[in-house]
């Protein structure tokens, strides 16, 4: 009877090895840095720091929260977020000197009202307003017209007056200008929209390399009692993770699925790539 996969891991050449284990590596890294960002990413889903259940919650079927000064404190606008120390568009803003970067930041703290959008002089006398701040720092990228920045356009074009009901997008704060009232707010998970556009972006690159990885694991020479519990686990975990995203908008208890899908992908994956670097430099070679 033929072999069943008669090309062995530890058979294989030492070019071949090399470049293996450098893509095993990528591989796993990769995996690592996704899992880091999404930490990142979702774990103010739900205003509060930290990654928990409700981040899922909020993030896929939307969720009902108490809403403290904490809460708005920690979830500030986009646009404040993004201008303020660390944030990575401040470097823009800093070219506006002292005056553009305290009036910006004061419109938005103050609620990035309408009524002061065109208003100068907001903190101190001669202080540009609000709009020509953005004018003159960011319409340059965010605009609709080609920008570098054209997914989150202030302004038509390049020249073009910013828009009001543009800006407000991301300048207004999550929860409402900054009071101390608590209140009951309802987080609405990612829009249908930008479901489709991360499903898309994972759907066809995770299997890819998930593939790739498992069959190396199909060529170790472990048992196939082992292989038939551990080589499908990965893919079936992102059939999982993907499909409970969606399911989790009408189905709450879904996202305990993203959550074991998540777990199940990460063990899954990393057994493998032990599995393969192990066959791959400490296997036995079949006589
Ligand atoms: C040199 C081009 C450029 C300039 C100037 C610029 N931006 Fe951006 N901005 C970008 C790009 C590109 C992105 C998208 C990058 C990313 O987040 O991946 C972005 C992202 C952002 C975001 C995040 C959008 C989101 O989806 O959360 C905000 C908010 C923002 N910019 C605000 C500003 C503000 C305010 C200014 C002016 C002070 C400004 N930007 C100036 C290029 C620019």
């Amino acid at each position: 009877m033929m072999q069943p996969y008669p090309i062995r891991l530890a058979t294989l050449s030492l070019p071949a090895k090399i470049t293996l284990t450098a893509f095993l590596a990528l591989v796993g890294t990769g995996y690592l840095v996704a899992a880091a960002k999404i930490n990142v990413w979702h774990s103010e889903a739900d205003g509060v720091p930290g990654m928990s259940a409700d981040d899922l919650r909020a993030t896929y079927h939307g969720l009902e929260t108490t809403v403290t000064a904490q809460i708005r404190e920690a979830l500030p606008a986009p646009m404040l977020r993004e201008i303020r120390p660390g944030g990575s568009m401040r470097k823009h803003l800093l070219k506006g000197g002292d005056p553009a970067e305290r009036a910006l930041t004061a419109w938005l703290e103050q609620g990035a009202k309408a009524e002061t959008f065109d208003k100068t002089g907001l903190v101190e006398a001669g202080d540009p307003s609000p709009k020509q701040i953005i004018a003159q720092r960011c319409t340059e990228c965010h605009h609709a017209d080609g920008g570098d920045a054209q997914e989150t356009p202030y302004a038509a074009n390049a020249t073009a007056e910013p828009q009001y009901e543009l800006v407000a997008k991301l300048a207004l704060p999550a929860f409402g200008p900054a009071t101390d009232k608590t209140e009951v707010r309802r987080i609405e998970p990612v829009s249908a929209r930008k479901l489709l556009h991360v499903t898309h972006a994972h759907i066809l690159s995770i299997p890819v390399f998930t593939l790739a990885v498992t069959v190396l694991f199909l060529m170790t020479g472990l048992g196939q009692g082992f292989k038939l519990v551990v080589a499908p686990l990965p893919m079936i975990a992102v059939c999982v993770d993907i499909g409970c995203w969606w399911l989790a908008r009408p189905f709450e208890p879904a996202i305990y699925g993203i959550m074991a899908a998540g777990a199940l992908f990460g063990a899954g994956l990393g057994l493998q790539i032990l599995c393969v670097l192990g066959s791959l430099w400490f296997g036995k070679r079949p006589a």
